[in-house]
């Protein structure tokens, strides 16, 4: 099954210039929808993971029934002030400005194996932010899986050295 066929490119959108990937018609398809997901459970499956992790809000589609058929459990990262217990965070740059990214101070115990989960990769500065939080709380990332990777953003360079797979580049 050719996933790019369950892609919307809007052009102009959020702003001038920009092409938007909208993973939505895929999500809207149960035939590409599984197929997708079960492309990442098999990549994952030789790495023993103990604990899927995604950020919000497009990871968690990805990262949540990946996670299910693990078997496993699924930690979310937020944006600031959305978990209700104690937290650990991490600011990261934007083009224009920063953000902050939390985890439960107790969703990864030390030593547990970490895959995580993400609809798309652009400059990496999610993905990045993510991996410290993890690596923050003794856990190993084992693995980052992106149903799509924008090639010009060049976020890969940000996570080298980690494993990682996508299943569409543009
Ligand atoms: C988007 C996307 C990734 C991130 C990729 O999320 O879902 O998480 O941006 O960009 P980066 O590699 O440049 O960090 P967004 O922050 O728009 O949040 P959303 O999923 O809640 O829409
Ligand atoms: N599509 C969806 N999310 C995004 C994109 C995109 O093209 N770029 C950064 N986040």
């Amino acid at each position: 099954m050719d996933l790019k066929n369950y892609i919307a490119s809007i052009e102009n959108y959020p702003s001038e210039g920009i092409v938007f990937r909208d993973i939505s018609p895929l999500m809207a398809d149960g035939d590409a929808y599984r197929a997708a997901t079960h492309e990442i459970v098999k990549y994952a499956e030789e790495k023993q993971i103990d604990m899927v992790v995604g950020p919000e809000a497009r990871g968690f589609i990805v990262g949540c029934p990946v996670a299910y058929e693990l078997g496993v459990g699924f930690a979310p990262v937020r944006k600031p002030g959305k978990l209700p217990r104690k937290t650990i965070s991490v600011s990261y740059d934007l083009e224009y400005g920063s953000d902050t990214l939390s985890l439960h101070a107790d969703a990864i115990k030390p030593g547990q194996r970490v895959l995580i989960c993400d609809d798309l990769l652009a400059t990496g500065g999610t993905i990045k932010a993510t991996i410290e939080l993890i690596e923050e709380l003794g856990g190993i990332v084992v693995g980052c899986a992106f149903l799509i990777e924008l090639k010009d953003l060049h976020g890969r360079d940000k996570i080298e050295g980690y494993d990682m797979i996508t299943l569409m580049e543009y």
